[in-house]
């Protein structure tokens, strides 16, 4: 893979370096964008992101104890803990991702073995593209491997594992959206998920499209309260619902009709937020039809209404995102942008024309700075391959 080679060799020496010994193996867990489908995960809906080209690398070598003995070279940061005493540290925030990931694999029986690793990622931190799904993939895959069992948890179940791991480990409550894509990504595909049944369907991506992904380094302090806050709106809206739709058991069992017919059950802001996650899991099927039909201009408008629907209803955009977005539509080459991820800060994708990436970065390196007084940060990727293993000579 084009991206993979000077990385590998670098985290090869760095590894050699700080243990005396050559790594094994090298696991690899990627960050990911959302193209549609936002705040549709937890109520058991669709989603269509894809894996970029970005990720979490671990270079490890299998240990014959059970202690994990980790250098994160972002954090320039030494991490040990045992496998028989993990226990969530305020203090030192990445390890807690894997522990975490300790935590659920023997929870569900798998008998591990320790590891030294070296870990090292360029997927921006806390900026929406799951740099911490990334983490919990990557870690997975290496504890599994360490343990030589790389197979005994793989897939779906790898998935769902990194999530528990996130929600009962960690403590954030988060969709199933960011695992899943890490592990089960395909290179040049969007994942249509349906988070009810874990079935997912491959979407080529189109070859006439190409993506920007804005980063505008403002600040998500907001993200994790008001997150949790329209998990419970979106709860509070099914069990009002479920007085005249007895049949429903989340948002996504609701068509836009019916919300509409039932509308009196709800406070007006409950409406909002329920109109929000309808319409969202219409627009993802919309624009799975679009992408197959080969009309990107649909795309782009169903990821305009997207990002309307984000910040009107759903109330989880942020001046710097609007900025950013109307930067993005400002470039000619743009087809659609809208917020991606939770929210509140973080990253915006647009689906623009192939070759008119540096077009619509210029528009945003002339625009946003002047809107917002933040220096932004420009990714390009196309959808890149799921998590894997590279098994070193
Ligand atoms: C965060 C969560 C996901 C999903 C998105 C919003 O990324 O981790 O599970 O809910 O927000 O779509």
């Amino acid at each position: 893979m084009s991206n993979e080679d000077p990385r590998t060799q670098e985290l090869v020496d760095e590894f050699t370096r700080r243990f005396q010994s050559a790594p094994t193996h090298i696991s690899v867990g990627p960050g990911r964008v959302n193209l549609i489908g936002e705040h549709t995960d937890y109520n058991d809906g669709f989603v269509l992101p894809i894996a970029l080209y970005r990720d979490i690398r671990i270079a490890l070598r299998p240990r014959t104890d059970r202690t994990v003995r980790a250098y994160s070279l972002e954090y320039d940061d030494w991490y040990e803990f045992s496998i028989d005493d993990l226990k969530y540290d305020e203090d030192v925030l990445w390890s807690n991702y894997m522990m975490g990931m300790a935590w659920v694999l023997e929870e569900q029986g798998v008998r591990l073995q320790g590891m030294d690793a070296v870990v090292s990622g360029n997927v921006p931190r806390a900026s929406g593209l799951s740099s911490s799904a990334a983490l919990e993939v990557a870690t997975g895959k290496a504890l599994l491997v360490a343990s030589g069992q790389p197979d005994a948890v793989i897939g779906v179940p790898l998935a769902t594992s990194a999530q528990r791991a996130e929600n009962k480990f960690v403590g954030v409550n988060c969709g199933i959206m960011d695992q899943f894509i890490s592990v089960l990504g395909a290179e040049d595909n969007a994942l249509l998920i349906d988070c009810r049944s874990l079935e997912y369907r491959l979407i080529p991506f189109p070859a006439q499209a190409a993506l920007v992904i804005g980063n505008t380094k403002a600040s998500r302090s907001l993200a994790g309260s008001a997150y949790n806050e329209r998990r419970s709106q979106c709860e509070q809206g099914v069990a009002l619902l479920q007085q005249e739709l007895p049949d429903i058991a989340a948002l996504r069992d609701v068509t836009s009709e019916q919300l509409e017919a039932h509308k009196h059950l709800l406070p007006e802001l409950v409406y909002r937020r329920c109109r929000h996650v309808v319409s969202e899991n219409e627009r993802v099927m919309q624009t799975v039809d679009a992408f197959q039909r080969g009309d990107l201009a649909e795309a782009g408008r169903l990821m305009d209404a997207s990002h309307a629907s984000l910040r009107d209803d759903y109330e989880v955009s942020s001046a710097a995102l609007d900025a950013m977005v109307d930067a993005m539509r400002s470039a000619g080459g743009c087809i659609g942008a809208r917020l991606t991820g939770a929210g509140f800060g973080g990253c915006a994708i647009a689906l623009v024309e192939p070759g008119s990436e540096q077009a619509v970065g210029d528009a945003i390196f002339d625009l946003y700075p002047k809107a917002t007084n933040i220096w932004p940060e420009i990714y390009t990727s196309r959808p890149g391959p799921g998590a894997h293993v590279l098994e070193l000579a």
